[in-house]
């Protein structure tokens, strides 16, 4: 089985605060654990410059957001963990893709959009203060993610957009140019908790009210100190229900610890008390990684040089990737062209299984022959990961999978059963 690949960025344009702790860096490093995935995270150092005309800013913020992952514990070993500008090939996959995307596309992105109606509501030109980088933010991100064919995405809500423009890109390309790209999905982890901040809105640099992850103890205690609480006085009964604290305290607490801080509000805790508590929970977990965290930020030389290792990782996928690219699109080496010919008939001498989506929405596959005949045709899938597992199926089990009813396969007009077979038992006998 092919290993599902997962790939996320993080804009560096910040510093880590809890509720990227708990949103995005905690869960991304047990994730990262499972069996069967290969995992991918990057620094997306090229889109902060979208954001952040400082370049202190974007530096500073760099180290912080690496040094928290790692401290966080994130294995650069087990992971594939690079900074985007590193990869060469991110920025010339975009032009790429830049090339078959539509700008109606792009136009309808809602980053864009918001600002073109914000211009209108000030009576200003649509695109006043819109600079082609926030324009073609989407383009960058279809690259990071179609560079290394990730499947699943992990990403906030705001960002699901993204992902399908990355699919359409992909879905074009694919057609212009042949199957090089994956399909990539958005996964939302619908049980990890949006975490409040200081004010009991969403915890959110753009509004100023977040808690570093990694404030130093004393300091944590002050930020805590300032989490918005009601005027009930100590031996009152507090509610749990949209209380900050409460939240804050469940998303760090076990079950047991969060039903006792219940109990403890129906008591009438004193909320000096409560954050006295909620103080103690978080430091309880931070504590051992805020150590890890100033040994790296002091150590900027030790970072580099696993961003380095990662890159060098990364880079062995994405270099060959593009090579095959360039190719593929024309960018060729002109002293080959009677090799490619010979190259392409070599090539096309396999029947082969061709993924694609229908206007229907629906996922399909079919297998042509070596000169481009439909042998077989399937019936649509919710999604391509069921269409390529019905083409994983068919490939280790040839004949014995066609016989499988769930794959609704139909052979194509005028094809017997025994060129399908056939088909199936050489694709079986071909090098991988
Ligand atoms: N746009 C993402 C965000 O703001 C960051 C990002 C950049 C990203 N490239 C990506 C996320 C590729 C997932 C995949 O959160």
């Amino acid at each position: 089985m092919q290993p599902l690949r997962v790939l996320t960025g993080i804009t560096t344009s910040g510093t880590p605060h809890l509720g990227n702790y708990v949103g995005a860096i905690r869960p991304a490093v047990q994730a990262s654990l499972a069996a069967g995935t290969e995992s991918f995270y990057f620094l997306a150092d090229y889109h902060a410059l979208i954001k952040v005309g400082e370049p202190a800013r974007v530096q500073r913020s760099t180290l912080e957001i690496a040094a928290s992952w790692l401290a966080a514990g994130l294995d650069p070993e087990r992971v594939t963990f690079y900074r985007q500008s590193d990869i060469p090939e991110i920025p010339e996959l975009t032009w790429l893709l830049t090339c078959v995307t539509g700008k109606g596309l792009l136009n309808r992105a809602h980053a864009y959009k918001a600002a073109v109606d914000h211009n209108a509501a000030g009576g200003r030109d649509a695109d006043d203060g819109v600079t082609a980088g926030l324009f073609m933010y989407p383009v960058l991100m279809g690259a990071d993610i179609l560079m290394f064919n990730a499947h699943k995405v992990p990403v906030g809500r705001d960002q699901i957009q993204h992902i399908e423009m990355a699919r359409d890109m992909a879905a074009s390309f694919n057609h212009l140019y042949g199957e090089h790209f994956v399909l990539p999905e958005a996964a939302i982890e619908e049980s990890v908790a949006t975490l409040p901040g200081l004010d009991g809105r969403k915890m959110s640099k753009s509004y100023d009210n977040t808690i570093a992850l990694f404030a130093p103890r004393e300091q944590l205690r002050k930020l805590i100190a300032g989490v918005l609480t009601d005027s009930r006085t100590p031996g009152q009964p507090k509610d749990t229900e949209g209380s900050a604290l409460f939240q804050i305290y469940q998303a760090f607490a076990s079950p047991t610890e969060t039903a006792a801080l219940r109990q403890a509000y129906a008591d009438g805790i004193a909320w000096g008390d409560a954050k006295q508590l909620l103080f103690e929970r978080i430091d309880r977990e931070i504590a051992p990684m805020r150590e890890a965290y100033q040994s790296l930020i002091d150590h900027p030389d030790r970072i580099e040089d696993i961003l380095h290792a990662g890159a060098a990782k990364a880079r062995k996928l994405s270099g060959p990737a593009m090579a095959r690219l360039r190719e593929a699109v024309g960018l060729r080496d002109l002293r080959t062209q009677a090799g490619a010919v010979v190259a392409k008939t070599a090539k096309s001498a396999l029947p082969a299984f061709k993924q694609y989506r229908e206007r229907d929405g629906r996922f399909y596959f079919k297998l042509v022959d070596a000169r481009g005949r439909l042998l077989l045709q399937s019936a649509g899938f919710d999604s391509p990961k069921e269409a390529a597992q019905a083409i994983a199926q068919l490939r280790q089990q040839g004949s014995a999978a066609l016989a499988d009813a769930n794959a609704g396969l139909q052979a194509a007009e005028g094809v017997s059963p025994v060129d399908i077979v056939a088909a199936l038992q050489q694709l079986a006998e071909a090098p991988a």
